[in-house]
């Protein structure tokens, strides 16, 4: 554990009383809950922050949360994979970063109640360099979203795979990180790097940024190489990984060409049914926090 590693992981969650998924979510005494924003970040590509972006907004939405996902990657792929064509990407989150359209005039509906994307558009490729001369460059989706808070209990980013000014306009916007890890060679040095960049964050940018959690993507019990690294990360991050180990499995990987979450593809199958023990695990997190607060 590196020292920076240590000061961005706070005490080790309680992991029982999973809550029931029928209560309704809770509401503050106004009644207006701010949402609580979660990046999804890997610098690291194909390690599954956009399937766990998707299904876990789903997932949360299917418990009766109002999610919002921001797609903040140019590939477009959460967005695609809600179900959102690019004929139906007017504007979106290059808009926002920009400041040429609020919030309201990006959010796009899915087929999933309770969950709406802001998606992203081909102009976001181009992004990075429109706001480089910006001021306050690194705080323009944190402005967005503040200006104009929707009525979401949570809103999830999902991020490109690399730690650019896209990524960093995520982490500052965010209240805490949650970071999909496959199980492979290499993975703690990916993940050692990720937690001093938010280390980072926190100490020049946002100083409440938070680790929610890591999620153990496509693992395949029969590998020894899977369990090897399954039971490093567990040693290394204590109880910031969750329980929750998403299987490597072909219906998730075939979900996104349909246009659909894994949960509405096929709600049996083994991928379905890991993310909705992740989103119960998130909600104990969160509510965790909520108390702490
Ligand atoms: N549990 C899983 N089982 C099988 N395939 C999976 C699983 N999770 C993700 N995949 C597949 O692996 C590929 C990479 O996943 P995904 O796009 O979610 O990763 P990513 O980290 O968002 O990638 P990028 O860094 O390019 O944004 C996709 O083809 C996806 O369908
Ligand atoms: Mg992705």
């Amino acid at each position: 554990m590196t020292s920076s590693g240590t000061a961005v992981i706070s005490p080790a969650p309680v992991m029982s009383n999973v809550p029931d998924p029928s209560e309704p979510p809770q509401t503050r005494a106004s009644g207006h809950r701010a949402p609580r924003i979660l990046i999804i970040a890997n610098q690291k590509g194909g390690v599954g922050k956009t399937t766990t972006a998707i299904n876990l907004a789903t997932a949360l939405a299917a418990i009766g949360r109002r999610v919002l996902v921001i797609d903040l990657d140019p590939q477009g792929n959460a967005s695609t994979g809600l179900g959102i064509p690019p004929s139906g990407r007017a504007r979106g989150t290059y808009d926002l970063l920009i400041g040429e359209a609020g919030i309201a005039e990006t959010i796009v509906r899915t087929a999933i109640p309770g969950l709406d994307v802001v998606p992203s558009t081909v102009d976001l490729a181009g992004a990075e360099l429109d706001l480089i001369d910006m001021e306050r460059r690194e705080y323009r989706l944190r402005e967005a979203l503040q200006a104009a808070m929707p009525d979401y209990d949570f809103i999830l980013v999902d991020c490109p795979p690399s730690l650019n000014l896209l990524t960093l306009n995520g982490l500052v916007a965010a209240q805490a990180v949650l970071v999909p890890l496959q199980c492979e060679f290499f993975a703690l040095e990916g993940l050692t790097h990720l937690l001093k960049t938010i280390e980072r964050v926190r100490h020049k940018l946002n100083p409440t940024l938070d680790l929610q959690g890591v999620v153990l993507t496509m693992a395949d019990a029969r590998n020894n190489l899977t369990n090897m690294v399954a039971a490093d990360v567990r040693q290394f991050l204590g109880e910031k990984v969750y329980q929750t180990v998403i299987p490597r499995n072909v219906r998730v990987s075939e979900a996104p060409s349909h246009g659909k979450p894994v949960l509405l593809y096929d709600f049996r199958c083994a991928g379905s049914q890991a993310y909705i023990r992740l989103a119960r695990e998130v909600l104990v997190r969160e509510r965790e926090e909520e108390h702490v607060a």
